[in-house]
């Protein structure tokens, strides 16, 4: 119940909460220099807190705007004493870039990214090119990009998009996707579609080469 969680008031002077938009130097905000992991998106948290439990010997940043979920984890976290998770606020579009330096992720998890699936509302995906580019500079060499996804339209949009990163190398690439994935806790949104027996998209892709500039635009062809 809410009313059991911390106020956002006091979430906002915890330390595992990180209201920032420059980079914090991660090995001192946890004190160690672990591989540092980012989950994008972390709703409720489920997912997150079941990763920095099985995994102590990572760092995991999860960044997202969704008060009550933050109250909820914040208070989870304090509960249970778990020391390997800070929560970033905001939008991942507008704060990614700045908080991560390039190669400095060893994986990104974005597990049921809000599908928009109202054609006029299709431009507020979060799954577009440039975003997709960003977060593959972000990651270090061989570091992986893991998402999920119910939706089938999404789905083929974000795995096209993807596909066409030469950066990143899809791990599936017969179909794209596979349908089960037993090494990662499952969200929220997860079980409901499971229970619901919905089909699940997980995809998975590895960082293989550096990201190509954009080629520049000849004034001669600019608008
Ligand atoms: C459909 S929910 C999925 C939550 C969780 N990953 C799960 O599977 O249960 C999408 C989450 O992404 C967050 N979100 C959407 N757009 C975001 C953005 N631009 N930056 C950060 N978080 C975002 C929402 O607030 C919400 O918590």
């Amino acid at each position: 119940m809410a009313k059991n969680y911390l106020p956002f008031e006091k979430v906002q002077a915890h330390p595992c909460f990180l209201d920032i938009a420059e980079w914090p130097d991660w090995r001192k905000v946890f004190g160690n220099d672990k591989p540092l992991k980012l989950e994008i998106g972390f709703g409720n948290g489920n997912f997150l807190i079941d990763m920095a439990v099985r995994e102590p010997d990572s760092n995991f940043v999860a960044m997202d705007f969704y008060h009550k979920g933050i109250r909820k984890v914040i208070t989870r976290l304090d509960r249970l004493q778990i020391p390997n998770v800070r929560l970033a606020y905001g939008d991942a579009k507008e704060r990614i870039p700045g908080i991560f330096l390039d190669g400095e992720l060893d994986e990104v998890y974005i597990n049921f990214p809000d599908p928009w699936p109202k054609k006029r509302h299709h431009k507020r995906r979060l799954m577009k090119p440039p975003f997709i580019a960003m977060l593959s500079r972000k990651l270090k060499m061989e570091g992986s990009l893991r998402l999920a996804t119910d939706h089938e339209e999404y789905f083929h949009e974000m795995i096209e998009f993807l596909n066409a990163e030469s950066s990143l190398q899809n791990r599936h690439p017969d179909k794209g996707y596979i349908t089960f994935r037993e090494d990662t806790p499952r969200t929220k949104y997860e079980r409901n579609f499971i229970n619901a027996g919905k089909q699940i998209y997980y995809m998975d892709f590895i960082k293989c080469a550096e990201v190509a500039e954009p080629e520049p635009v000849s004034p001669a062809l600019a608008p």
